[in-house]
């Protein structure tokens, strides 16, 4: 780390976020971490990867029943989406629906974020774009001026609900509900649970593009944090367990390591692993059941034909 330059915020967060990690005995940092510049761009790999099924799925799911899906969620709607990236999905359900009122991708890179607008703006000229600089995991507000619309719609697709716990799932979830209000519907896409055949590939891949994708997080410490973590010594590892059904990723110490963080050492003996990313993998009954005790009601879903991935259509129930 500069010893000239104060460090930033977010050095500070990475710094406590690696410190807590090191004190907890499962040795948990969030996955926000895992993407900077870098980790972002793996994870545009990772997508791309034969056997990481779940982003062609949801894509394809959402291409062969767009009008469908279109048609259940109405006219005049505003859009916020969640935490937007690229607007690979968005474009053609906005392009789908009926009359959307106005786009608003949320997002906490402003960068990305201002990009993905333009980009968007370009496709679709005319449609009101009103892009949200925020951390949707912790309550947010819409921007104070927007365009007129008869009622909202959030959308939340690639599973990314899947790498939050069952509470925080569940209180993003009644945020939304408050946010979007009583006429609201979500449409949020969801990893189904499966066999590990499929599943351990899927963050275990042969390219190992997964493998550096975690191991990332580790390069991103030392140089943000001026560590020298030997990242060579830890293996990548993806666990399929149950109760909940999940994939836990894991970076294991191949050996003993000694990590010193502000003067002070830490260990982590060979085998314990710092566990990087939980993916939770529902049923379409366990996640309605989750939807229900947040204010949302689920009014239909579409599935691809091997029932890996699905898109589901909530409604805001009522007397929330
Ligand atoms: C972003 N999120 C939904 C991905 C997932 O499948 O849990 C992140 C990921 N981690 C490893 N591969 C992909």
């Amino acid at each position: 780390m500069s010893t000239t330059n104060p460090p930033s915020a977010d050095t500070q967060n990475l710094q406590q976020a690696l410190l807590e990690a090191l004190i907890r005995s499962d040795h948990r940092i969030s996955p926000v971490w895992f993407y900077d510049h870098r980790g972002s761009a793996l994870f545009e790999d990772i997508t791309q990867l034969p056997s990481y099924y779940p982003t062609r799925t949801e894509i394809s799911i959402l291409d062969d029943n767009l009008e469908a899906i279109a048609k259940a969620i109405g006219s005049n709607r505003l859009v916020v989406e969640l935490g937007s990236g690229s607007s690979r999905k968005t474009v053609p359900l906005l392009k789908a629906l009926d009359q959307p009122a106005g786009y608003v991708p949320v997002d906490i890179s402003a960068d990305y974020l201002h990009q993905a607008a333009d980009d968007l703006s370009q496709q679709l000229p005319g449609l009101p774009v009103i892009p949200l600089v925020a951390d949707f995991t912790t309550p947010f507000a819409l921007p104070p001026s927007l365009p007129d619309h008869n009622n909202r719609l959030g959308f939340f697709p690639g599973s990314t609900i899947g790498n939050l716990a069952a509470p925080e799932a569940q209180s993003l979830l009644k945020h939304c509900h408050t946010v979007l209000g009583d006429d609201a519907a979500f449409l949020i896409g969801v990893d189904l649970d499966k066999s590990p055949e499929v599943l351990i590939p899927a963050y275990d891949d042969p390219e190992g593009v997964t493998a550096e994708f975690n191991r990332n997080l580790l390069v991103r410490i030392n140089r943000e944090l001026g560590l020298d973590i030997d990242v060579q010594a830890f293996a990548h590892e993806a666990r399929y367990l149950t109760n909940p059904a999940r994939i836990e990723m894991h970076l294991v110490a191949t050996t003993d390591q000694t990590i010193n963080v502000d003067g002070q050492n830490h260990t982590l003996a060979a085998g314990e692993s710092f566990h990087t990313e939980t993916s939770h993998k529902y049923t379409i009954e366990g996640f309605a059941q989750l939807a229900q005790q947040a204010g949302w009601q689920l009014t239909q879903h579409w599935c691809d034909a091997q029932n890996r991935f699905a898109v589901l259509l909530l409604k805001a129930a009522e007397n929330q």
